[in-house]
């Protein structure tokens, strides 16, 4: 069993050099929504969910991204209501939400 029932990373990388990144699309609030709506629900810690920051996933096209293991599904996203669907229908009942999965076709 992993340590932690599932683990989502946040791509907030921010370029200075102009080129596109998720830190220009509103990545820290979805990382920051996700984190106090875990936290709130009493899901964090070990044996539960873990949200984490992460550099650059490069899959920037479709940033901002997020990913979930150990399924190992890719999520992109608007606001925090798509967050709110992440955590509720993946990160507490594993069912993947289709509607907001990056294409496999979407790089950097
Ligand atoms: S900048 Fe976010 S995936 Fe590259």
């Amino acid at each position: 069993m992993s340590y932690y029932q599932r683990h989502i990373f946040f791509c907030l990388n921010q370029r200075i050099n102009g080129e596109d990144c998720c830190a220009d699309h509103n990545a820290k609030e979805g990382f920051d929504h996700c984190k106090a709506r875990v936290k709130d629900a009493g899901l964090a810690g070990p044996g539960q969910v873990r949200v984490n920051k992460a550099g650059c996933l490069d899959r920037c096209a479709g940033g901002p991204v997020a990913v979930v293991y150990p399924e190992g599904t890719w999520y992109t996203f608007v606001d925090k209501s798509d967050i709110d669907e992440i955590v509720d229908q993946h990160l507490i009942k594993g069912e993947v939400v289709e509607r907001l999965v990056l294409p496999p076709s979407v790089g950097r």
